[in-house]
């Protein structure tokens, strides 16, 4: 069933997150769909720019239509992830989209206020609801390369003026974290002050937590051994989702776990198994542990087991 992200957080606000899971293909639709009914999760798809032109943004909408046919249990919602305007506009026009992310954070306080005043009043005005980004993460975000030096963190009093002004309905903060497989050089973590302060100010108002792969160890260090060379990745300590749900973080977005999952699986299979051209042999591994690593998110995030409950909201 599609759903909309406002129920989805009205439920979730306060007591856990839900997962938002950026996919791109075949493969990663039915590992996901699977790991989320499996631990009987509601979740939210995403799907970026980048995505969207992989193959087509047809196609991938095509995914979801037949995936919620297969999938009568799944419960979930389909999001834009780090849109612009024109996409925006292109994802609220396309029916079957619940939300949409614009992301003008990288403009001046004025203009990202603008731009996604504009993104908010055609959204609603459809019934779509949006996310909106404010403070500039690390890292790399699509052509928005900001160093880690210069990434800034969500100014709390900012943030009340910024949703008070456009009508946003959740915000991305930057509170430490960044995209990609290298977050953190050193002992830096999150910022619960500065979430606590938004919070504060705007009780009841639900987050967004970008850039939470945890980029497990093992994980690395499996990829590392079947020939991978990621010296140093390092991500978030999925055991700090629960304090942040808490906090009024009410959405987790992760790729990059989801992306280390399909690489370890095809460099193990193709280092132990050279004998392997079969696409569907490292295919169906990745499904299932696709799955696996999916479920096991949902246990950290507190969305596991929450399907039901959620299913009569609708
Ligand atoms: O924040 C970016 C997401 O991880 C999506 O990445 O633009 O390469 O699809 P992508
Ligand atoms: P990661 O790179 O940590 O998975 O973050 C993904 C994200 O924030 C998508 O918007
Ligand atoms: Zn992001």
């Amino acid at each position: 069933m599609i759903v909309t992200t406002k129920e989805l957080f009205k439920h979730a606000y306060g007591k856990y997150a839900i997962g938002a899971y950026n996919i791109n293909n075949l493969e990663q639709t039915m590992g996901l769909f699977q790991g989320n009914v499996q631990s009987k999760a509601p979740f939210i798809v995403q799907l970026s720019k980048g995505a969207r032109s992989y193959t087509h943004k047809l196609m991938l909408e095509a995914l979801m239509r037949t995936a919620d046919e297969i999938f009568p249990d799944a419960v979930f919602a389909i999001h834009l992830d780090h849109g612009d305007e024109a996409t925006c506009m292109d994802c609220i026009n396309s029916g079957i989209y619940s939300s949409v992310m614009i992301d003008a954070s990288h403009e001046s306080f004025e203009k990202n206020i603008e731009i996604t005043k504009r993104v908010v009043d055609a959204a609603h005005a459809k019934g779509l609801v949006v996310e909106a980004e404010l403070g500039q993460l690390g890292g790399v975000e699509e052509h928005i390369s900001v160093s880690e030096a210069d990434a800034k963190l969500t100014d709390p009093k900012q943030a009340k003026e910024f949703v008070e002004r456009t009508n946003v309905d959740s915000l991305a903060c930057a509170i430490g974290t960044s995209h990609g497989a290298f977050k953190f050089t050193g002992s830096q973590g999150l910022h619960f002050e500065v979430i606590e302060e938004i919070q504060r100010l705007l009780p009841g108002f639900p987050l967004v937590m970008h850039g939470s792969s945890s980029v497990p160890r093992e994980e690395v260090e499996r990829i590392n051994a079947a020939g991978g060379k990621l010296q140093g990745a390092k991500g978030v300590d999925e055991n700090q989702f629960a304090r942040a749900a808490k906090l009024g973080v009410t959405k987790v977005n992760i790729d990059t776990d989801g992306r280390l999952v399909w690489c370890r699986v095809h460099r193990e299979m193709f280092r132990d198994e050279p004998e392997v051209f079969d696409l569907r042999k490292p295919g169906k591994v990745f499904m299932a542990e696709y799955a696996n690593f999916i479920a096991h998110k949902n246990e950290k995030l507190g969305s596991a087991g929450q399907v039901d409950a959620v299913r009569t909201k609708f």
